[in-house]
């Protein structure tokens, strides 16, 4: 007994730690989160949020404006997606990130077609009626990389993004038109504006 004692203490004491999780294991609650003085902390693993789309290349105003194309990935945080799935509405604090990347050619192997380059410009867009009580949505802009800010106040309500979506959506104030498995629930569950019009073009 007195030499199998120590030797129980010492696999226990290496046992122990696997059953308190880590900090890197706890979940973590879904954004979005603000910093003291109420400003957006950029989220740094929206990247594992549910991915929505790619749009390459979109232009919205006049067709044709010469612009290089560039590609824009969408992702919204998890337990939003899940509700949406089931309602074909946004709960409350749901957040977007619209990650809008450089398109590139002739990287390594790839002789046509395009692929992803850096970070132009990283925007945000959050459900919260009680902080934005005029329009239900709040607007962000992290600017682009290398000089992404950690955390930025909401854009002021004149910004053409308020309008835009406002006016342009399909659901609510978010493009459900171009994730094509959301706006096929949208259509099921009914929750698609009647003033949304397909054949509609910003002029
Ligand atoms: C002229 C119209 C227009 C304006 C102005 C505009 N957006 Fe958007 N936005 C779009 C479209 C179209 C999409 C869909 C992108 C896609 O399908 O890839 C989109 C998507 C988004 C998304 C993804 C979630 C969603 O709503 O579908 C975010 C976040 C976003 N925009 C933020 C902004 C911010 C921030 C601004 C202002 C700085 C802004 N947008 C201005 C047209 C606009």
């Amino acid at each position: 007994m007195k030499t199998i004692l120590p030797l129980i203490l010492l696999l226990w004491a290496f046992a122990a730690p696997s059953h308190v999780p880590t900090q890197a294991q706890a979940a973590r609650a879904d954004p979005p989160t603000y910093s003291n003085d109420g400003k957006l902390v950029r989220p740094d693993d929206y990247r594992e949020w549910v991915y929505l789309t790619s749009g390459l290349g979109m232009t919205y105003g006049p067709a044709g404006t010469g612009r290089a194309p560039m590609f824009d990935n969408v992702f919204v945080t998890r337990e939003s997606y899940r509700q949406f799935m089931q309602t074909g509405t946004w709960p409350e604090k749901t957040m977007f990130i619209l990650e809008i990347r450089g398109a590139e050619t002739n990287v390594s192997i790839n002789n046509g077609g395009q692929t992803q380059g850096g970070i132009v410009a990283l925007e945000a867009e959050v459900k919260d009626r009680s902080r934005f009580p005029e329009t239900g949505w709040g607007y962000f802009n992290f600017g682009g990389a290398p000089n992404l800010q950690g955390a930025v106040a909401a854009l002021p309500t004149s910004a053409t993004c308020y309008s835009c979506h406002r006016q342009n959506t399909a659901v609510e104030n978010t493009f459900v038109q171009f994730y094509p498995t959301l706006m096929e629930v949208a259509r099921r569950m009914g929750t698609i504006k009647p003033a949304y019009d397909p054949a509609h073009k910003v002029q």
